[in-house]
């Protein structure tokens, strides 16, 4: 009996504080992607930035999806014994239904994956409307044709040659990130596909972190005063903040350079 609650109780820790992990991702990666709005030179340089920090990216990769497993994992694993539960009079019942909305959460959940898998497959490997995946963009370094100016003086003075002091092209080429995304979000299929995902997240957001709350032992008067409409307000933020992005492409807010 008691081991069996401890399974319990260490399976809801796992999916709170991977469940955190994947959360502190997501707002990681809408605060990125809302760098849309800034235009296509500021959102190439940070796409570009984060392809070229190699190892740190996949070391972040290999969290998360150590994170994503471990989440998914136990979900099935509560659902499954709510199941179990719901034909036997368990003494356990009552604190295994303590989760809120839990019915509700693993389909949403299960969505989440079905889309996270479109969303690989479309952006981070270009399969789905591969005709968008491949554009360039140029652009220059203008740090370097700064510090090539302040350069210049000292180089006169030890006579060095122009190619000494210029080894390197000023204009370079770089994955271009924002007109992919550009580009695929004037498709309304797509968009409205994003846009219902991502709406879903916001509900499985605004549940899973008041479960997760009740989890780690914070609830009561402070709970339904304070916890409850900050869970709701951060799965709006997350929600809103990825669905206004396709809805500006579609209204011409944003992209209309391209
Ligand atoms: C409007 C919404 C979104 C946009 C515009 C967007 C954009 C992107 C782009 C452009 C990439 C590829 C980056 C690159 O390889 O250059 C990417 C990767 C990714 N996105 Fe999104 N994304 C959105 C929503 C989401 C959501 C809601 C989730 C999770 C639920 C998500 C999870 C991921 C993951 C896991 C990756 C792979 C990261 C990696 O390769 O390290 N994205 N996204």
């Amino acid at each position: 009996m008691f081991k069996y609650l401890n399974h319990l109780v260490i399976s809801k820790f796992v999916m709170a504080f991977s469940g955190a992990y994947l959360l502190l991702f997501i707002t990681g990666h809408l605060i990125g992607n809302l760098q849309l709005f800034m235009g296509r030179e500021p959102f190439n340089a940070y796409a570009n930035f984060l392809q070229s920090i190699g190892e740190v990216l996949w070391a972040e990769r290999i969290v998360l999806i150590i994170a994503a497993i471990l989440h998914i994992i136990t979900s099935i694993y509560l659902k499954l014994h709510n199941y179990k539960l719901r034909g036997e009079k368990y003494a356990v019942r009552k604190y295994v239904k303590a989760g809120l909305n839990s019915r509700t959460m693993i389909w949403t959940g299960l969505m989440i994956l079905a889309f996270v898998i479109f969303h690989l497959l479309h952006f981070t490997f270009g399969v789905i409307d591969s005709k968008n995946y491949n554009y360039q963009e140029l652009y220059t370094k203008n740090a370097y044709a700064i510090s090539f100016a302040g350069d210049i003086e000292q180089a006169n003075q030890q006579s060095m040659s122009m190619e000494a002091l210029n080894p390197e092209p000023i204009v370079y080429e770089r994955h271009d990130v924002y007109k992919m995304v550009i580009m695929d979000f004037r498709n309304p299929w797509v968009s409205l596909f994003y846009m219902i995902a991502v709406a879903l997240l916001g509900v499985h957001i605004s549940h899973s972190l008041q479960s997760a709350f009740q989890t780690l032992g914070i609830s009561g008067p402070r709970f339904t005063r304070f916890i409850r409409p900050a869970s709701i307000v951060y799965g709006f933020f997350i929600g809103g903040g990825f669905l206004i992005i396709p809805l500006s492409v579609l209204l011409g807010l944003i992209g209309g350079n391209i």
